[in-house]
């Protein structure tokens, strides 16, 4: 919001200055309310006198910015301490906040001290200087239990985009510098002067205004309203909601283009991508996830590099906002997962490479983030901190599952982590990568380039337009939504089906009913039924990966491995026993040790997954060897071994026994 010309008094010592209903800041010539602090007109007089002398002045606009007063007339007194100074006069030190440039003062807030003579008396104001760009403080917040006092501020960046931003009152604890860092991040202009910036934080602490709002310190629905960082849509029928956080860095909602452009360019030609449309789904069924009181959890993209994942995660990050800025790597959460999770509470949250992800905390990472709350933590005196709470829906990929890491770190993979974190094979095996559909005209590489780009220019405004839909009757959204996914749920997992199995239906259900509704707001450009037939053909994918075979016949798995090794096994396995003189493997796939029954052979797993498993899910094809007896598996039953290879090297790798061939 942005203000005429306007000159207001802001009182220091008083704190308190005419603030208009509503959050809007003062927006005429000042007339305090308390008459304590009312200013004369000859008083007023007095100042535009001061302030035509200060301008006659040599002093240019920049100079009056960093401005001290003259040592040698004025003494400046710190706010606070200014109480005692009202002297006779009636002349007070105050901050002044003037909306647009007047004459040769730039816009921004101003603190203006009194001058004295040498006996101490005020003999009249100093020159006005300016601490930074125009900054209005707007409500006074506090939670719900009347503690996490904070205040709204607002204010332009160098572009014009006003910012609002809900600062907690701890941030004045300090030295203020935190608190500076942020707003002059934001885009807010501080002058340089030490003395001066230290009043950034005084004026924000001295402003009373007389709107009062609830804080919340997640995002996401509370009650009909959805807090954002930024803004909070819908109407509360108590006091407004604001999202407020030390930091608002953490989630980066943006908007770019437009959303016609976004319809047109980015979801369309999803179309017949079931991977895409899901992902771009998971963008609406996140919030949803808050309406229907439903389970958080994630959908993990498996499969080789370059083969589109990536391009899906920063589809479904174009419904928030710039797709580089608001996807996350795994890598970014060893840390600051918590943190991370709250700050996405019914928002998506996109994690790309899981690879990254260190693989003792894999295990715990699913059951964090699913489970919607971080650890207990306690003060220094014992006494328990509040437990951070969020309900996040998660879009991940990787070239490995998730249960791998845990296996590779020695951990047992749990039904329960399989069920929060669902992992789907990104490929769909129709030779187009992650695609199953592509234009004619165009390889499937140059889709997935075009697609990025186009979400790199529309982007940020599907949210925002789903969220208001939502807001407009949340009772009715959620009952549509509802009976969407229980009859989708049914459709999927018929009523014998396994509570595991179910729990996954569900979620699919969810996604397929958020994307279903969007279309229906207009927000997509979809056909109808399009999430629909998405949210079917990857939960089958999942059912198939999932090791009941499903399509992939194991008697055709058997044979495709033991082709491998027929057609490769002289040529790209090096003998257990090489001797130093042996000719070097060209393009080694592992090693092989023959026995009295048959070889052994030692597959690398990267060669295990992307060759011998080609055009097959490999955790389907695991499961066939191991089925058939001819898969040494690990310590812990795990699909691949511990071996040190005769390279030296300690690595895990598949083994197949000589019984592969028992039994033809
Ligand atoms: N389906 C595909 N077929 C062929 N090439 C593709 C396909 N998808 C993406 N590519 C190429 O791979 C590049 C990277 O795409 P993207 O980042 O989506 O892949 P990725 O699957 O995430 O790979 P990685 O696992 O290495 O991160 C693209 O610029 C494109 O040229
Ligand atoms: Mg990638």
């Amino acid at each position: 919001m942005l203000h005429d010309a306007t000159l207001v008094e802001i009182d220091a010592a008083y704190g308190t200055h005419e603030q208009l209903a509503g959050c809007g800041p003062t927006t005429a010539m000042c007339t305090p309310i308390h008459a304590g602090q009312l200013v004369t007109t000859e008083q007023l007089e007095y100042l535009s006198e001061v302030e035509r002398n200060s301008v006659k002045s040599d002093r240019d606009s920049r100079d009056s910015r960093d401005s001290t007063p003259d040592k040698g007339s004025s003494v400046t007194e710190t706010p606070g301490q200014n109480r005692d100074s009202r002297d006779k006069s009636g002349l007070h030190p105050h901050f002044e906040l003037l909306e647009t440039a007047q004459g040769a003062r730039a816009p921004g807030n101003y603190w203006r001290d009194v001058v004295r003579d040498k006996a101490g008396q005020v003999t009249g104001m100093a020159t006005p200087e300016w601490i930074c760009s125009p900054l209005r403080v707007t409500a006074l917040t506090r939670d719900a239990q009347n503690g996490e006092w904070g205040r709204l501020l607002e204010f332009s960046d160098g572009d014009g985009r006003e910012h609002r931003w809900t600062c907690p009152q701890s941030l004045h604890a300090g030295n203020g510098d935190e608190l500076r860092g942020i707003l002059l991040r934001e885009g807010l202009t501080i002058t340089a002067n030490p003395r001066l910036r230290r009043m950034v934080g005084d004026f924000i602490q001295g402003e009373r205004p007389e709107v009062r709002a609830r804080c919340v310190t997640r995002t996401g629905w509370h009650g009909n309203v959805f807090a954002l960082p930024r803004e909070t849509i819908g109407d509360s029928e108590l006091e407004p909601v604001l999202f407020q956080a030390a930091t608002i860095d953490g989630v980066t909602l943006g908007q770019g283009g437009t959303h016609a452009g976004w319809i047109e360019n980015v979801a369309r030609p999803c179309q017949g991508n079931s991977r895409l449309v899901l992902a771009v789904s998971m963008g609406f069924a996140a919030p949803c996830i808050g309406l229907l009181q439903a389970e958080g959890g994630g959908v993990h993209l498996r499969g080789a590099s370059s083969t589109g994942k990536s391009t899906a995660l920063a589809l479904a990050a174009s419904v928030y906002g710039y797709p580089e800025s608001y996807a996350m790597s795994w890598r970014a959460t060893d840390n600051g997962l918590e943190g991370s999770a709250a700050m996405h509470s019914d928002l998506l949250l996109v994690l790309d490479e899981i690879g990254q992800l260190e693989p003792r905390h894999a295990g715990q990472v699913a059951y964090l983030l699913a489970n919607g709350q971080g650890k207990s933590r306690s003060h220094r005196d014992g006494s328990p901190r509040a437990i951070a709470t969020w309900r996040v829906m998660f879009l991940s990929a990787g070239e490995v599952g998730l249960s791998e890491l845990v296996t590779q770190a020695g951990g047992k993979v749990r039904a329960g982590q399989e069920v929060r974190v669902i992992d789907i094979p990104a490929d769909p095996n129709v030779g187009l990568g992650l695609f199953e559909s592509v234009p004619s005209d165009i390889t499937a590489g140059a889709f997935a380039d075009a697609l990025k780009l186009s979400a790199a220019r529309h982007y940020g405004h599907a949210l925002p337009a789903f969220l208001h839909a939502l807001v407009r009757d949340p009772g009715k959204a959620r009952e549509t939504l509802s009976k969407m996914r229980e009859a989708l749920a049914g459709k999927l997992a018929p009523d014998n089906t396994a509570g595991q199995v179910r729990r996954v239906a569900d979620r699919f259900a969810l996604i397929a009913a958020a994307g279903e509704l969007a279309t229906a707001y207009g927000l997509t450009g979809w056909q109808t039924g399009e999430a629909e037939k998405a949210a079917e053909v990857c939960f089958q994918a999942w059912l198939d990966s999932r090791g009941t075979v499903g399509n992939a016949e194991p008697a055709a798995i058997l044979a495709q491995v033991r082709g491998f090794l027929e057609a490769n096994g002289e040529a790209r396995f090096t003998p257990w026993d090489a001797m130093e003189n042996t000719p070097r493997t060209i393009n080694r796939a592992g090693f092989r040790k023959q026995t009295d029954d048959g070889p052994i052979y030692y597959i690398e797993r990267e060669c295990f997954r992307f060759e011998v498993c080609k055009g097959f899910d490999y955790t389907a094809v695991e499961r066939t060897l191991a089925d058939a007896g001819a898969l040494a598996l690990g310590s812990g039953n795990e699909k691949t071994r511990g071996e040190r290879l005769p390279d030296a090297r300690c690595v895990r790798v598949y083994v197949i026994k000589p019984t592969l061939w028992e039994g033809i």
